[in-house]
This record gives C-alpha cells, structure tokens and sequence, in this order.
C-alpha cells in the first residue's frame, strides 16, 4: 500500500517572505510534492518574479501577492482573494522576517547604543509579523476545522547570541506564541489545527550575509565563531529545512502541536566547550 502519510496533493498553502531564502526554497520545495502555493512577499516585483519562475519550472499551481505581514488592511484583502480562489487555506508558512542593522550591537558597542526605534522595527517584524497572518489565516482553519502553521524561530530564542537583542527577543516570543497558539486553536476550534516551530540555526541568506561572510567568501569572525559552535562544522543548505516543514504540516505529525524542532547541526546541543 503506497504510504500517504507526507501527501500534500490538494493542499493550499500559503508562505510569507515567499521571495526569501528558507520560507521560498520550502515553497518552491512544497510545489513541486503536489500542494497549490500562494507566495506572499513584500514587493510585486518580487512576488511576480517567484511565481513566474515557478510556473516556468515547476508546475501551474501557484499564485502570489504583494503582502506587507504588518499591514492589517492587505492581509485581509489578501485573504479574501485567497478564499476566492481558492475556498481555503490548509497550511500558513510564517517566514517573513529578519534583522536590520540599526537594531543590532555593533562589535564596538554596547546595548547603550541600541537605536530603540530600531528595535521597535525589529519586533514588530519578526513578532506582530507572524501574530498578524497567523489571526489573519487561521480564520479559514477554524472554519475548516483543519490546518497547520508553522513559525520561523532561532538559535537566538533561548540562548543569548549577542548583538541580535530584538531579534533575539521577538524569537523567544515567537516560540511563546507557537504554543500559546497551539492550545488555543486546539481546544477552541479543533485537535486538526496545528501550530508549531522550526528553529533553523545558521543559514546564509539575504539577512545575514554580511554577518557570516566576507567579500571574497571566507568566514568572518563570527562566521568562525557560529561554526566552531556548530558541531557538524558548517552552516545549513536552504534545502535542510525542506523536510521537517514537510514533516510538520503533514499527517504523519498529526498529534505533533506546540513543538519548536531545531534544525541546526547540533548548534543548539551543544556549549562550545
Ligand atoms: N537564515 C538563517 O540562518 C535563519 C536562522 C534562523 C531563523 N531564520 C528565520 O527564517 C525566516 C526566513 O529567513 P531567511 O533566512 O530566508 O531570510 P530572507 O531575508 O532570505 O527572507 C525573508 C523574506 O521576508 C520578506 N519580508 C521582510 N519584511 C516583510 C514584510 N513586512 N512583509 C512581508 N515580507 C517581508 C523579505 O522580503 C524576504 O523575502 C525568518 O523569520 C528568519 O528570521 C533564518
């Protein structure tokens, strides 16, 4: 008997920060096992350029909209069009997120050179911007009486990784929020509305580049340090977190819920020493 346990045929599945590195590969990834994607992304040019792409080398089932995650106006509108189009939404991906370098301690400053409003912006990105789309989507799962969300968490939710202070703060609450989440729509709506977490340690991608990598591709000192704590002594490729997405919004996790899994290369087990 085939096993049906990771089939994702007839799933609607929408993905914020669809233009970026985990949350787009993971799209791309979910496409081509059979789901209908919505991609979800800050500019039109890049929401358009995704799907074209798609369509190009995967497969007709996509669409996309320019999503600003902290705008309460699009999300809704956004939302309507996807119960147009499609009568309902199976799985939220929240990947929209990231650091900016205003809220970031740089390695000759302090935390009294924190730039507050930076900060704010930071929060309110890498938290409200998972809590919005999650009210926002999970209305069609509480009527549907099924659905799974997955957050974005980070090596930096509950350990203290310098310089990140506001990301680091929104991440612990994201991994709060993933289980406060997971009870409420559990016991309110239903056992098959799901909610949990990867927390991907360190993956080069648009935001940290800079933090990871030189110019000419060597590391940078905290390059170093990330690797020299990360017992397989890389960073991860985009396509590592492919499977335990898969895993999580699939029925072979189906009493799985509250849960933040790290995908990290032992980052996460081990102290360095
Ligand atoms: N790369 C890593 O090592 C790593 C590690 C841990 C956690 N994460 C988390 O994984 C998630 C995906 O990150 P990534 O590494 O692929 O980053 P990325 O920068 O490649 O992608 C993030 C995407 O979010 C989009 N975005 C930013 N603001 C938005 C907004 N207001 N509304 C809608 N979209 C918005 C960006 O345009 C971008 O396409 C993030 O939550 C990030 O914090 C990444």
């Amino acid at each position: 008997m085939k096993n049906s346990l990771f089939d994702l045929e007839g799933k609607v599945i929408a993905v914020t920060g669809a233009a970026g590195v985990l949350a787009g590969g993971t799209a791309k990834y979910l496409l081509e096992q059979g789901a209908t994607l919505v991609m979800l992304d800050l500019f039109q040019d890049k929401v358009d350029q995704v799907v074209a792409d798609c369509k190009a080398t995967i497969s007709e089932k996509v669409s996309g909209y320019a999503c600003n995650v902290l705008d309460q106006t699009i999300l809704d509108d956004v939302y309507e069009k996807i119960m147009a189009e499609h009568g309902r939404i199976d799985v939220l991906i929240n990947g929209a997120g990231g650091n900016m370098p205003g809220a970031t301690i740089g390695p000759d400053q302090t935390i009294f050179d924190l730039k507050i409003e930076d900060y704010d912006k930071v929060l309110a990105l890498n938290l409200k911007g998972t809590v919005m789309p999650t009210i926002t989507f999970a209305k069609a799962m509480a009527k549907q009486k099924s659905g799974c969300i997955v957050n974005f968490s980070s090596m930096s939710a509950g350990q203290a990784l310098t310089r990140v202070l506001g990301y680091s703060n929104a991440k612990g609450a994201i991994d709060n929020f993933t289980r406060w989440m997971a009870v409420e729509l559990a016991q309110k709506f239903s056992g098959d509305i799901r909610v949990n977490a990867i927390a991907p340690g360190f993956f080069v991608s648009h935001q940290n580049r800079a933090l990871l990598l030189k110019e000419d591709g060597t590391f940078t000192e905290r390059g170093n340090q990330v690797i020299n704590k990360t017992p397989m002594g890389r960073f991860g490729e985009q396509d590592e977190v492919f499977g335990c997405i898969h895993y999580l919004i699939s029925e072979a996790a189906k009493f799985v819920t509250g849960t933040v899994i790290p995908v990290d290369g032992g980052f996460s087990a081990y102290t360095g020493v």
